[in-house]
């Protein structure tokens, strides 16, 4: 069968890699992918918000089943303009990936549903987001409500700080219309955890868990990224959060969303907060996290292209998900100077000796081709994925693996996994 992947980073690579690891797949498209993933597809030169050209591009090559991989098209409506077409898409339709999309209607829906997450009000209208922080006590959280790459989220200590992030979010429009509407809530504090899960309408089926690090350097200091290094299992992930999980998270998520007639067929990112008062629910994703994808789908035993297709379906009851017993750890190499201002355009040298390993890869984040040339095109280049027995044998393994890769400009964090020390 032909499969179409939508998405150009490490995630779409990784997914690019585990369908290819299908005996039913043979031939693979990516758009617009990069130069990583064209060693598993073809590359097609669409951007992911051409909808009706991705659409028709589908058609004329008879694809079998399209994989959305970003969180923009989805929540734009990708898979409504497939199924139009009578096209099989897996991902959520435009009414279910706004539980990503609007951050105030998800708040929304886990208090209809008594979901357990942080205390909160939306606003519509600076002046009243303004009165409320006068009696709000600090530290507090700002959300911009809509899309912003990861980073329309301000954690305020002091009040004069939280006055000064309405005003950027709202009138300044620092997110543009993301910052239309916004969410105040309570801070809270906790270890994170990254749960993904397949979900088909009604089941739930639930990936291992993982952990991402935000900040941009060690220690976790410096700005928030797209994420700078993954490692799954997370030991913090326990029997215990699981089983309360399954009762107040998973499937009441699912269900909420089917009672309100928004049946949710994808992926859902649940990004917990392991409060001294339970898990809370910090934030829905409707697409697979990057960098989790990196180190949850090499451990995955099923055959992935089985998994979409049951999602699609509505058959996912008759499907057990299995993964290895063994770890991962993903360090992800940036162009120094990332999240903010970096150069690009240097040649990647040693990715050569990841071809054909089985427990190590090179997930191209922002690479391209030039003069025949491997080269960095952007803030996140690579993420570099090594599997262990155990996750202090994955993180050796994945740090060593990160001298095999050079360029210019080459930074990441030394101590990506390191918190499995506290475990
Ligand atoms: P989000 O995009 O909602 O995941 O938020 C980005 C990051 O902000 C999270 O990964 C947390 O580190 C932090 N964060 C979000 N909400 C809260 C909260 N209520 N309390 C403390 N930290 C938060
Ligand atoms: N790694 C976090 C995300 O994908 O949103």
């Amino acid at each position: 069968m032909k499969v179409l992947i939508v998405g150009s980073g490490g995630r779409e690579h990784a997914i690019a890699w585990k369908v290819s690891q299908s005996p039913r797949v043979d031939k693979i498209y990516c758009a617009p992918g990069n130069a990583g993933i064209s060693e598993y597809a073809e590359c097609v030169d669409i951007g992911a918000m051409e909808f009706e050209k991705l659409a028709a591009f589908a058609k004329e090559k008879e694809v079998d089943l399209t994989v959305i991989g970003m969180d923009d098209p989805l929540v734009g409506g990708i898979v409504d303009v497939f199924e139009a077409e009578g096209l099989k898409v897996f991902g959520p339709r435009k009414n279910a990936a706004i539980l990503e999309g609007s951050k105030a209607f998800s708040k929304d829906l886990m208090k209809k549903y008594g979901i357990p997450t942080a205390a909160y009000e939306n606003f519509d209208d600076p002046e009243a987001a303004l009165a409320h922080l006068e009696t709000a006590r600090m530290p507090i959280v700002l959300k911009a409500d809509g899309l912003a790459l990861g980073k329309g989220v301000l954690i305020c200590n002091t009040l004069e700080e939280a006055r000064e992030g309405v005003r950027s979010i709202m009138t300044d429009k620092k997110f543009g219309a993301a910052g239309n509407r916004m969410v105040i809530e309570e801070f809270m504090t906790g270890r994170e955890v990254s749960v993904l899960s397949f979900v088909d309408g009604k089941t739930i089926r639930i990936m291992t868990s993982a952990q991402d690090h935000k900040r941009a350097k060690d220690g976790d200091q410096g700005l928030n990224t797209g994420g700078m290094g993954t490692f799954s299992p997370s030991p913090f992930y326990t029997d215990e959060v699981d089983a309360f999980c399954k009762q107040y998270v998973y499937q009441k998520t699912v269900d909420a969303m089917a009672a309100e007639g928004r049946p949710f067929k994808g992926v859902i990112f649940f990004g917990l907060m392991l409060t001294p008062n339970g898990p809370r629910v910090l934030e829905y994703n409707a697409r697979f996290g990057d960098p989790e994808a990196q180190v949850v789908l090499p451990r995955m035993k099923n055959d992935i292209v089985d998994v979409f297709e049951a999602c699609v379906e509505g058959t996912l009851d008759q499907i057990e998900l299995e993964f290895e017993d063994n770890a991962a750890v993903c360090v992800v190499l940036a162009s120094d100077g990332y999240p903010v201002a970096y150069e690009k355009g240097f040649e990647i040298r040693g990715l050569e000796q990841f071809r054909g390993s089985a427990d190590r890869f090179v997930f191209h984040a922002g690479s391209k081709y030039q003069d025949g040339r491997i080269v960095t095109n952007g803030g996140r280049v690579l993420g570099v994925t090594a599997l262990g027995a155990n996750l202090k044998e994955a993180r050796a393994n994945a740090y060593e693996a990160v001298e095999l890769v050079d360029f210019d400009n080459k930074y990441f964090r030394h101590d990506i996994g390191k918190a499995i020390d506290e475990a």
